[in-house]
């Protein structure tokens, strides 16, 4: 694989062109990096699922550059989900709709929805726009990690990750660390009225603000196949507990007013929620390298982005 850093226009305008011609290619997004392939191209999407050892019945978002381009993947879109798309696209928000015949089954699992999100950060949108002036429609991405580890939130922890699983034509673009560090929030549009499916930096609150809604949080049990709907998931290879006094060589996770008990590794120690998501998978991954026998994760309280925090740690506790 070859990684690109601050990639020029020329650069991104290559990996569009890789993308057309079947190959992979990592990129940031505000959220974490994806493992990119054209959506429509079974033979890469195949490839995604083999190098990320993710069985191929759990769906993949397919990014597209712009609420213009939802039509052409979906059907029968309700009002109230064109006014999510239109409050907070482009930005880190995945919404599942009732696909059209350009999402194949073998992007949505053979389910009849398809996870759509149009990405804000500036070489995922440059990416996705030179995708479509070269003919192509949108971009499958899952997070770039091995299934059910931690997601990538720099360069580094994608080449950890997969290098041994990407081939020399692929590409990474690095754009530096992600801002936000965890996966988009994820809406169910296919009822009535949305569900929340996975919870992120769109918070309940925001959706509920800004478009006059309820919204109920669904985060188990439903027949659609969300691969982060998993029990254990989001986990580092280090034993992850929660809520528990850290003892000498644990590793400790928690916010900044926490203080640190003697013969403790800090591993992260945020002064606010936001700093809490940015550095969270990175503080995990530091567990691992330090090879710790545990990892304590203090969970900060409140709403918003501290439910999205909690998911993904109460993910990572569960035993595989
Ligand atoms: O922030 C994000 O969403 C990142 C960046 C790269 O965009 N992507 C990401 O993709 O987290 P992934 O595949 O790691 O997680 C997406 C989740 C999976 O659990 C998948 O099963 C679910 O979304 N999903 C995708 N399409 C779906 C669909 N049609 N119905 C239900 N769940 C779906
Ligand atoms: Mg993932």
């Amino acid at each position: 694989m070859e990684i690109i850093s601050n990639p020029t226009q020329v650069e991104i305008k290559k990996a569009a062109q890789a993308l057309k011609e079947g190959h992979l290619v990592a990129f940031p997004t505000e959220t974490v990096y994806g493992l990119g392939a054209d959506a429509n191209n079974e033979v890469a999407i195949r490839r995604i699922y083999e190098v990320k050892g993710r069985p191929n019945n759990h769906p993949l978002i397919v990014h597209i550059a712009s609420v213009s381009d939802l039509d052409k993947w979906t059907v029968k879109v309700p009002d109230y989900a064109k006014n999510l798309a239109s409050a907070f696209w482009p930005g880190p928000m995945t919404l599942i709709l009732a696909r059209s015949k350009l999402a194949n089954n073998f992007i949505t699992g053979w389910q009849d929805n398809v996870g759509i999100r149009v990405p804000s950060h500036p070489i995922a949108q440059e990416l996705l726009m030179e995708f479509q002036k070269i003919g192509g429609n949108g971009i499958a991405a899952p997070s770039a990690n091995r299934f059910g580890a931690v997601s990538p939130t720099t360069v580094d922890a994608v080449q950890d990750e997969l290098e041994h699983f990407l081939i020399k034509s692929d590409l990474v673009l690095n754009g530096g660390s992600c801002d936000i560090g965890l996966e988009s929030t994820i809406i169910n549009c296919t009822g009535d009225s949305p569900t929340i499916l996975r919870s992120g930096a769109i918070t309940k609150k925001m959706i509920e603000i800004f478009c006059d809604l309820e919204i109920e949080v669904q985060n188990k049990g439903t027949n659609i196949k969300t691969s982060g709907m998993l029990r254990s998931h989001y986990s580092p290879k280090t034993k992850v507990v929660l809520d528990s006094i850290a003892s000498v060589g644990d590793g400790l996770v928690a916010l900044a007013e926490i203080p640190t008990p003697s013969g403790c590794i800090r591993l992260l120690s945020p002064k606010t929620i936001e700093e809490f998501a940015r550095h969270f998978y990175g503080a995990l991954r530091l567990g691992d390298k330090k090879n710790l026998k545990k990892i304590v994760i203090i969970l900060p309280p409140g709403e918003g982005l501290a439910e999205a925090i909690r998911d993904r740690s109460i993910k990572a506790s569960a035993r595989k």
